[in-house]
């Protein structure tokens, strides 16, 4: 077919040879079957904190999770030390392949210092050490790229919250988030977004409820489109990078935000969008979505982008070769 008479984006779907394109259409589906199959979970301890370890696409459910119950007894790890835990404390260590050196070690910290251990793997050296250990496992279906099971990483956190009375009745709003989430087309919105971040560099700026959902569009940029993408969150660039929107004329700023923010939040991301647009492109994608849907619509919005950005620049968007070899070169972890 002659480049000229290919048409976006029915005529580049065959790049996507392995298929992403189904867990990010089927997120609302992957949220309902992550929530069913996660209602067995139960709690030995009632946890002063849950301190979450683990990396990129799996590290990142609890970073959603804690800006969405706004507490400080969510404690994210996304390095080799939980540090100083107690048994107190209940440790959830995450890992989609259970492969991954970082959560490993949290792991082998956590069973001599936590008062509770969780694993949530599909697989894995994980796996096989929660056995060893006699710790709880949720386990996740196997096959899919770990960006890609996010709901099924989510899910179980979320309920382990509810479990240690962080929330409460959060059948309800993940229900109805999940309908409405189903309805909704946001592939259009998508594309056209996809079209405008080509040839650009971009920075993802969220407000606190939207900080981690900018952080996942950062990630899916970089991983989907292998495009480079960075971030930030208000009220804290508000105390830095406003300083240097001029140097940045070359970006494109898309800011984050939500209807559920406080008002001194709400302004700020409109006085940030007019700062900045004296110097860069700047998208404004404000949710008036309730809290949870926000999120959950916002992420999917955003793994749509970056999918249909990642077509746009004709590459397949699962494989990430370079972070595998990555770690081949950093050699076996003892
Ligand atoms: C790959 C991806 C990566 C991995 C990360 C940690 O799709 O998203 O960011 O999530 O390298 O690996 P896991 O999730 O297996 O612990």
């Amino acid at each position: 077919m002659k480049e000229q008479e290919k048409r976006f984006p029915e005529d580049y779907y065959n790049i996507d040879k392995e298929g992403m394109y189904i867990y990010i259409r089927d997120f609302p589906l992957y949220l309902r079957e992550a929530y069913l199959n996660s209602s067995w979970i139960q709690l030995k301890i009632n946890p002063r904190n849950i301190v979450i370890a683990g990396m990129g696409g799996s590290g990142i459910s609890g970073e959603i999770l804690k800006d969405y119950l706004k507490s400080n007894r969510i404690i994210n790890i996304h390095g080799y030390h939980i540090n100083d835990v107690t048994k107190e404390d209940l440790v959830v260590i995450i890992s989609y392949s259970g492969n991954t050196e970082e959560a490993i070690s949290c792991f082998k910290e956590a069973v001599n210092k936590a008062g509770e251990v969780i694993v949530i793997t599909s697989n894995g050296r994980l796996s096989r050490l929660a056995k060893e250990y006699r710790v709880k496992v949720v386990e996740v279906k196997q096959g899919l790229q770990p960006r890609a099971a996010l709901p099924f990483l989510f899910i179980p956190l979320l309920v382990i919250a509810e479990r240690a009375g962080l929330i409460s009745n959060i059948e309800e709003e993940l229900m109805n988030a999940i309908d409405i989430l189903s309805k909704r087309d946001l592939k259009s919105n998508a594309i056209a977004l996809s079209e405008k971040l080509l040839d650009k560099k971009v920075v993802i700026y969220g407000t606190p409820l939207m900080r981690s959902v900018a952080y996942r569009w950062k990630t899916q940029l970089n991983e989907n489109a292998k495009h480079a993408a960075f971030f930030h969150f208000l009220p804290e660039a508000n105390h830095n990078e406003l300083e240097a929107f001029n140097s940045m004329k070359d970006m494109v700023l898309i800011i984050l935000s939500s209807e559920r923010e406080e008002h001194r939040i709400r302004k700020r991301a409109e006085l940030t969008r007019k700062h900045a647009s004296k110097y860069l492109q700047v998208i404004g994608l404000h949710s008036k979505d309730p809290e949870l849907l926000g999120i959950l619509s916002m992420i999917q919005l955003g793994d749509y982008v970056s999918y249909y950005l990642a077509l746009r620049k004709e590459i397949d968007p699962s494989p990430v070769e370079i972070i595998e070899s990555f770690k081949k070169e950093l050699g076996p972890y003892v």
